[in-house]
């Protein structure tokens, strides 16, 4: 079936939820504590085996790119401080994958934006993962997904949340068969449905294991919802053949794209490293107590 080695990280988009921070700051380079979002989802990617990270970029967005390249003048300061594990972490992150970046020039979508890592793909399965989630979870969510196309044979893997169904209106929902608790094939999918009409409460997230042959299928897919070209569509005309499949992860999402999920997001993932977390919850005492800012 072939190995999953390459992940694209589509970043090209305008942020336009995180306006106006996102004129001159890449929101996947926005903290969850002192590290940039995007550092938590390559981190995923890495763990699950991916050696290859493609970043589709656009103009603005260089800080992203800078962060995982090496920086020999801040290098040689701290090592001329003695600052021995800031150095080893600079280094550490420098190292994590090997990266490529590809350039989107305008931003017309997210299939659209797939479609642009094509040549740095080549003709091999390869996983995607949106900066907007960051997962938390025992065994990577990527690597989730590429174990279920292991195991079933799958062409194409889609991570499924379940989400209340009075929320299906913020998600695209997956309508299908369950072949498993946790395993769905996927025959369509609804952008956006009305609690009403939704075909179930089961959300695709932003994790996908795609095969190449998605790339042909962009090519040829129109313009949809707000003049762009959607990954969906893409992915649904594969689900009408019968070879996708929807994976009901393990692991808590968090969805980092507006403001109030990336507080959320701050809180729970600097809470979970020892040194911040007495300070973490003396923060939320305070809150609570009415005491904060005084
Ligand atoms: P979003 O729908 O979150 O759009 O894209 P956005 O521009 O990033 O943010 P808002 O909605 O305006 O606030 C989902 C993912 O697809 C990427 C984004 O960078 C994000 O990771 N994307 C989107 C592209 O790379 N190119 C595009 O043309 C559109």
């Amino acid at each position: 079936m072939g190995t999953v080695r390459t992940a694209v990280l589509p970043v090209a988009g305008l942020g336009t939820r995180f306006l106006p921070v996102t004129k001159a700051v890449p929101k996947e380079m926005l903290p969850l504590g002192d590290r940039p979002c995007i550092e938590y989802v390559v981190a995923e990617a890495v763990s699950a085996g991916i050696e290859r990270i493609v970043f589709v970029s656009s103009r603005g967005k260089d800080a992203l790119v800078d962060y995982f390249d090496r920086s020999p003048a801040l290098e040689a300061h701290l090592e001329a401080n003695n600052k021995g594990e800031l150095l080893a972490e600079v280094r550490r992150i420098a190292r994590m994958a090997e990266v490529v970046t590809v350039r989107q020039g305008e931003a017309l979508g997210l299939g659209h934006a797939v479609l642009t890592a094509a040549p740095a793909v080549g003709d091999e399965p390869f996983a995607v993962l949106l900066g907007d989630d960051v997962v938390d979870s025992a065994v990577p969510a990527i690597g989730q997904l590429i174990a279920a196309r292991a195991e079933t044979g799958a062409e194409a893997v889609v991570a499924l949340m379940e989400v209340p169904h009075e929320h299906t209106r913020r998600y695209g929902v997956c309508a299908g068969a369950w072949e498993s608790p946790s395993r769905m094939r996927v025959r369509a999918m609804v952008e956006k449905p009305e609690p009403e009409v939704a075909p179930s409460d089961f959300a695709i997230v932003g994790r996908y294991v795609l095969p190449s042959r998605i790339f042909s299928i962009l090519r040829s897919t129109p313009r949809g919802r707000g003049g762009e070209v959607q990954l969906t569509d893409a992915i649904a005309v594969l689900a009408a053949e019968g070879v996708v499949l929807g994976q009901v992860f393990d692991g808590q999402r968090f969805d980092t794209g507006d403001v109030l999920g990336l507080l959320r997001a701050s809180l729970h993932f600097s809470r979970k490293r020892p040194e911040l977390r007495e300070g973490v919850d003396a923060i939320l005492a305070e809150f609570q107590a009415g005491t904060l800012g005084r």
